[in-house]
């Protein structure tokens, strides 16, 4: 599929005025996307698991208007305006207008919410940018009955990455793999795709426990982290060994190799952290507390034999991922051990999800 199939021919049919509701979760990267070419095109292939608690709802109302002259919306985030939001959410319909031509001739209405707490340091851009993109995809499908559900989800992968590289990750559940790769069939820099390979029943069911180190505003946003990536001394080697890290996931996905899973996870949130730490400028997201967590891991992890890891975005909090056999004993665990580093004690127990879900 190239761009191109992505740009709609004539609308079959014509609809005034009516309403969609989705929800979209969050996801978190095992070899992490960081570093991106013109059109949130990504310098290097990702995978990661779909979560399932962490997600954002969104109803988008349509009506159509008289004149077909700009894009038209009015944004609420939990039931209120939120002026703050809209030039994000401007820029995004400006970058999907050409592949989605009817957007002019209505008028929306965006309802909006989370369902983890806004300032819990979570990006919602992921989850808000997938359900907003099934929403404009419902649409889209009601003015052509005849769409494929590969081209709905697809297409709607398109248009989230548009408005945030990772979102693409969070349409479907519940492993995703995003950019070319030569390992991966159907693997596009254009839309994520589900992974096709047999995961491991180890993997089905995995755990994510995000302990809240640093609730506060990301210091870095991801555009300018992205940035940082052009003419970086170590870029190259990096996006390469994303390729090789991708290649090896696999295989311990499907083979159930929780050892090398952990090294491959853990390494891959040291990657990206390394390489902030070594652009101009350069940037530390870890806190104190995010090491004395990792240190703990370790140490746990060492003495009992149970597999659990980490995972970090680009921010201080930190991805607790382990399999559910041992979720009793890692819960245990992060209560007696953990909650004393995060902020007011606050962790959100998610898990691999299946994605996008349609609420109407
Ligand atoms: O989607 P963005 O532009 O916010 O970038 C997200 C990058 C990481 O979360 C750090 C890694 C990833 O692959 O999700």
């Amino acid at each position: 599929m190239t761009e191109k199939d992505l740009i709609p021919s004539a609308y079959t049919n014509q609809v005034d005025k009516g309403s969609f509701e989705w929800s979209a979760p969050s996801n978190i990267a095992l070899v992490k996307y960081w570093g991106k070419k013109a059109n949130q095109i990504p310098a290097n292939p990702s995978i990661s698991f779909t979560l399932n608690n962490c997600k954002t709802i969104t109803k988008l109302a349509y009506e159509r208007k008289e004149d077909t002259n700009g894009i038209s919306f009015d944004l609420l985030f939990e039931g209120q305006p939120k002026e703050s939001f809209r030039p994000k959410i401007e820029k995004f319909f400006e970058r999907v207008a050409g592949y989605l031509p009817f957007l002019e001739e209505y008028h929306f209405t965006i309802d909006t919410h989370n369902t983890f707490p806004h300032s819990s340091g979570i990006a919602s851009s992921a989850s808000g940018m997938a359900a907003l993109a099934m929403n404009l995809m419902s649409l889209e499908r009601e003015l052509n009955p005849a769409m494929t559900d590969e081209h709905f989800y697809k297409k709607a992968s398109f248009l989230a990455r548009l408005g945030s590289g990772s979102a693409c990750r969070s349409i479907n559940g519940s492993v995703v793999v995003w950019g070319l790769h030569a390992e991966v069939e159907g693997s596009s820099d254009l839309f994520g795709v589900p992974f096709t390979g047999d995961v491991h029943e180890v993997f089905r069911n995995y755990k994510d426990t995000i302990l809240l180190v640093d609730k506060g505003e990301k210091q870095v946003s991801s555009t300018v982290g992205h940035d940082l990536m052009h003419g970086h001394p170590y870029a190259e080697r990096r996006f390469a060994q994303a390729h090789d890290n991708l290649s090896a996931i696999k295989k311990a996905l499907t083979e159930g190799d929780v050892s090398a899973f952990i090294g491959i996870v853990e390494s891959e949130a040291l990657t990206l952290h390394a390489m902030m730490m070594t652009s101009m400028p350069y940037f530390i997201l870890m806190k104190p507390n995010t090491l004395e967590i990792i240190n703990h891991i370790w140490k746990f992890r060492q003495d009992t034999g149970i597999p659990v890891c980490f995972t970090l975005d680009a921010g201080a909090n930190v991805h607790v991922l382990y399999p559910e056999s041992v979720a009793v004993e890692v819960l245990g665990f992060i209560n007696a051990e953990l909650l004393v580093y995060c902020q007011n004690n606050q962790y959100i127990c998610d898990e691999v999800g299946t994605g996008a879900l349609s609420l109407y």
